[in-house]
């Protein structure tokens, strides 16, 4: 990524709104007026209730579906707008979801080479692209195996290589984890960052785990439909310190007839560290 590329804006939402069914009585708002901005080369959580909204918000900027009212402008190109959709996400989105979807009776390299076929590539480009995207995920020596053959992990990693190969403006990933043991978790977030740091990649990542919330840079939470706050990431005392202040006993610490056991001092010490993150 260019430095110059820093300040564009991947992701714009103007009072995003998705309601779906039709009766009054069946009408949910998946979607209630989302504002929203992501800039090239960010790493963008997305935690929340189940229900709250999440998938409903990676949906419309993935163009998956068009949005009920509001705006949502991706790449330049505002969604509502456009004739084919499956073109354009094609063209700008890479889709990781919680369960991998690779396709069973085709290898890794197989895998990935899919969604590159019918543009145009000869067959030998689209091998190479392949292998180059599977060592990017750190699955070098696993070009040949099967889905089956692979760790729940591994098979995430070739479906992150899969969403990489139309050089994606934008990642969006459902929960890629969440069907992972911590370990495998771990590795598959790793790759995402990596993407991130070495190679600029943006990505929006929803999540139900604080520990791979923290992982990103910026953390949304959602709740019937909004974004009810925003919390940049800090360094790993600091968002400690977070989650030490939003507890029982940080609220505890922060009422007045606990900070008047304090010296003034040490009152303004507790004050500023809690009271400031919480
Ligand atoms: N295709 C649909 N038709 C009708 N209602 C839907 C549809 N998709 C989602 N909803 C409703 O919209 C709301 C938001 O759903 P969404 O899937 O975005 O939530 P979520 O935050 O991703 O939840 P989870 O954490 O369980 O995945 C829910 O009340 C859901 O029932
Ligand atoms: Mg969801």
């Amino acid at each position: 990524m260019r430095a110059s590329d820093k300040n564009r804006i991947i992701v714009e939402a103007f009072e995003l709104t998705k309601v779906y069914g039709n009766g009054a009585a069946t009408q949910v708002c998946a979607l209630d007026g989302v504002n929203l901005e992501i800039h090239a080369g960010e790493f963008v959580a997305v935690m929340g209730p189940s229900g709250s909204g999440k998938s409903t918000l990676l949906n419309m900027i993935g163009a998956l579906d068009r949005p009920t009212s509001g705006k949502v402008i991706v790449n330049g190109q505002d969604i509502s707008a456009l004739r084919d959709l499956d073109s354009f996400r094609g063209r700008t989105i890479g889709f990781v979801f919680q369960l991998h979807n690779l396709i069973t009776t085709l290898t890794a390299r197989e895998n990935v080479e899919v969604p590159m076929q019918g543009i145009g590539m000869s067959g030998r480009a689209r091998r190479e692209r392949a292998e180059e995207l599977l060592e990017l995920v750190g699955m070098q020596g696993r070009f040949h195996h099967l889905p089956g053959q692979l760790s729940a992990g591994q098979r995430q990693k070739v479906a992150i290589a899969r969403a990489l190969t139309n050089r994606p403006s934008i990642v969006l990933a459902d929960e890629p984890t969440g069907n992972l043991d911590s370990a495998s978790g771990d590795e598959v977030l790793s790759v995402f960052g990596r993407l991130n740091s070495e190679y600029g990649a943006t990505i929006l990542l929803v999540t139900h785990d604080p520990n791979v919330a923290r992982c990103t840079q910026r953390i949304l939470r959602m709740q019937d439909g909004k974004i009810v706050h925003e919390d940049i990431v800090g360094d790993p005392f600091t968002e400690d310190l977070k989650v030490l202040a939003r507890s029982q006993l940080g609220q505890a610490l922060l009422r007045d007839e606990m900070l008047d056991m304090l010296s003034p001092e040490e009152r303004e010490v507790v004050r500023n560290m809690l009271g400031r993150v919480a």
